[in-house]
């Protein structure tokens, strides 16, 4: 039997997830098919009921998806419960698991990829949407020193650091960009980017929320996009010396975590970031 695996969004064309997973399910060996699933909103309540199928392992959720698949599922893990989203779902016998793996996903490519401690550090987070809530919860966690959050739209970077106080860290909302901005960059050992600033085909595919001569030659800075691989931050990043970590490591750790809970077998890294790091190049 080859079983059924998958990802669910709305629109789905721009996913490399199917291309590294089937090369993890490929390289281990796995008789499993992974498929992009363009499913429109009316269709997510029948779609994840078709899960419970026995030749069906589970299936990625993506946007729009992540929040809206939560009321169809038996159970939901506390990191997807705090997330309010779920990324990943499991069926087990025909029941039906969420779980929510971006923050670990975050967490490994900065360990593993960014060689970065993050317990103690000061983070300036750039962002305040679903991705940045994830890397929130991630490195409260993690205790890192403070978190402080700029946004184009003060009001949620607000809200953000209400949700970092709550965790017992200290946390300040700034505009972006503005004075503030380039002030605490100048004394962050992580800058993290989670706006869609420098994405292709985003509102501001050219922009950098930084400049070289903003960023301190001592700080990682780690931008969540991942299309381009080079974006104009990491660019901007090489400039002024500091170290820097792409998006692709995260997408990669992220569907590692999720292929483990489906196989119960550990995750070819190396072999997902070749073919996610060869479908984004000849895009
Ligand atoms: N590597 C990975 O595994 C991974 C995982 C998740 C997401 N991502 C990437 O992270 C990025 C954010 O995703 P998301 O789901 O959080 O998106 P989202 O919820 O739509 O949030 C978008 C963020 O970008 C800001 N923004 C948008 N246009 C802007 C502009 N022109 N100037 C300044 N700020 C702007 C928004 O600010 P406002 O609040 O003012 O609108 C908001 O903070 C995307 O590029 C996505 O591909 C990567």
């Amino acid at each position: 039997m080859t079983a059924k695996l998958g990802i669910i969004g709305y629109p789905i064309g721009h996913s490399i997830s199917p291309v590294f997973q089937q090369a993890a399910l490929d390289s281990c060996g796995i008789a499993a098919t992974y498929l992009a699933y363009e499913v429109a909103p009316e269709e997510v309540g029948s779609f994840v009921e078709s899960l419970r199928s026995p030749d069906t392992y589970g299936i990625n959720v993506t946007v729009p998806h992540k929040e809206a698949v939560i009321p169809h599922l038996d159970e939901v893990d506390d990191w997807a419960t705090r997330a309010g989203a779920v990324n990943t779902i499991v069926n087990r016998n025909g029941r039906l698991t969420g779980h929510n793996t971006d923050g670990s996903g975050f967490l490994t490519a900065l360990r593993q990829a960014g060689g970065f401690e993050p317990t103690g550090r000061r983070v300036l987070l750039l962002g305040a949407g679903g991705a940045a809530r994830g890397v929130v919860l991630a490195l409260a966690q993690e205790h890192v020193a403070r978190i402080d959050i700029a946004n184009r739209t003060l009001a949620r970077a607000q809200q953000l650091a209400e949700l970092v106080q709550l965790n017992g860290i200290e946390s300040r909302a700034i505009p972006l960009p503005g004075t503030d901005l380039v002030a605490q960059a100048a004394s962050a050992d992580l800058i993290v980017n989670c706006t869609t600033i420098g994405m292709s085909h985003g509102p501001d595919e050219a922009g950098s929320p930084l400049s070289a001569g903003q960023i301190p030659p001592t700080a990682l800075v780690y931008d969540l996009v991942y299309n381009p691989l080079e974006t104009p931050l990491l660019g901007e990043a090489a400039k002024a010396g500091a170290a820097s970590l792409g998006g692709i490591q995260m997408l990669v750790y992220q569907g590692a975590a999720s292929f483990e809970m489906w196989t119960g077998r550990a995750a070819p890294i190396a072999v997902m970031l070749e073919a996610a790091t060869q479908a984004m190049a000849s895009r």
